[in-house]
């Protein structure tokens, strides 16, 4: 395992390219990150040497795609440290993994039982739990987010009850970048014997996730935000969890037996696999881990969190600024507004010299509420990112600056 940024980044060929005649600065990963070589490679391969349906076939190709397949969830597993394969299901991303847990645990829910989330989550995990609300008469808790942008830990505890079932929340905002206290969160779910579920899709891009230690029932994340392909994500789930929850989608490789009568379902994971599933990219994400498993994450955290902390020294000066999301302990997320400036123009601004940031809402529109703005922009920072590339995006965002002055 090693990290030198230099090194990583030549393993991204995207990276050198020119957008608006400059450098491409991409620092929208928190969107969706740019693939290494290896993830590349590894879906082209199997699409040129060996590619066929999963679990299906008795050829050699269909044993050899169901081994690269099966790889994959042992990735997984590897990635997040779960106990069992079988606790790893494949989604086509963390938004179909909420909504399974949601309408398979939903199932079991009634007319005034409490979900606690929060007003920093983004929409994946919100609109699945509205759902419940609209259908089940389900009551959504929300948990407040404090100035600095973390989750009011002190007000989560007194939501707890005895009607909480759920409590779903972030383990790093796509917004602020705070890292949730999950010890305390989950210790209060399990007081009220209520099942946790962190949505990892940040989280898992830059730190270490280890779900024995976080002792969740579920976390979510997708593959693309982990330098992998679009279209796949995991969910893990604990294996006395899954064994209990009903299937989400019907369809092949789901069930036991089939007759006119009557269908058994399958174990987890694959009970909660229908149809032919996203193969390929189960391969390139399977290679984003062993890619990842190359590199030393602790030093590529640091090197995000330098790249962060240098740009927000650069733009200390900068009139009109504001900062959303000022905890200590964050994610190189650098979400911010421009007094006199909409966030869809700073963007278009910073797009002209080749900088890529989100504007928006983020997916996170009561979140915006909550700091009393429509939108923002960000800047998000991924182990390829320089310190080149953080002067550059503080200096085009000076001479955007003056565009609103
Ligand atoms: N949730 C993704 C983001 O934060 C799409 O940009």
């Amino acid at each position: 395992m090693s990290f030198n940024y230099t090194d990583i980044r030549a393993q991204f060929p995207i990276l050198s390219r020119q957008v608006n005649g400059k450098p491409l600065v991409y620092l929208d990963s928190a969107a969706s990150a740019q693939k290494p070589r290896a993830v590349i490679d590894a879906m082209v391969h199997a699409m040129e040497h060996s590619y066929a349906n999963v679990h299906r076939g008795l050829h050699t190709l269909a044993n050899e795609t169901t081994d690269a397949y099966e790889a994959a969830r042992e990735a997984a597993r590897r990635l997040v440290n779960a106990g069992s394969v079988n606790e790893i299901v494949f989604t086509k991303g963390a938004t179909e993994a909420i909504n399974l847990v949601a309408a398979s645990v939903g199932l079991t829910l009634s007319a005034g039982d409490e979900i606690i989330v929060s007003e920093m989550e983004h929409h994946a995990n919100l609109i699945p739990w509205h759902f419940l609300r609209e259908r089940k008469g389900v009551v959504l808790r929300f948990v407040p987010v404090t100035d600095e942008g973390a989750l009011d830990l002190d007000a989560y505890e007194a939501l707890l009850g005895p009607r909480t079932k759920v409590v779903a929340l972030t383990h790093m905002s796509n917004v602020t970048g705070a890292v949730s206290d999950t010890a305390r969160i989950v210790a209060g779910a399990r007081r009220v014997d209520a099942m946790v579920l962190l949505d990892g899709c940040q989280s898992i891009a830059h730190q270490p996730v280890d779900v024995v230690a976080l002792d969740c029932d579920f976390f979510v994340f997708s593959s693309h935000k982990l330098y992998g392909p679009t279209g796949f994500g995991v969910l893990y789930g604990k294996a006395d969890r899954l064994a209990e929850m009903a299937p989400y989608q019907g369809g092949g490789e789901m069930i036991g037996i089939v007759s006119m009568e009557r269908i058994t379902y399958a174990d987890p994971p694959h009970r909660f696999e229908a149809g032919t599933p996203p193969i390929l990219e189960a391969i390139g994400f399977g290679a984003a881990v062993e890619w990842l498993e190359t590199v030393d994450r602790a030093a590529a955290a640091a090197h995000e969190h330098a790249l962060y902390a240098r740009a927000v020294e650069g733009l200390r000066d900068l009139n009109g600024l504001r900062i959303l999301g000022t905890t200590p302990d964050k994610g190189a997320i650098l979400s911010f507004t421009l007094e006199g400036a909409h966030a869809h123009d700073v963007a278009q601004i910073l797009d002209r010299y080749g900088v890529a940031v989100r504007a928006g809402t983020h997916c996170a529109e009561p979140l915006m509420r909550r700091f009393g703005v429509t939108s923002s922009a960000r800047a998000s920072f991924a182990l390829y990112n320089t310190p080149e590339e953080a002067d550059a995006f503080v200096d085009a965002l000076h001479r955007a600056s003056s565009f609103f002055a």
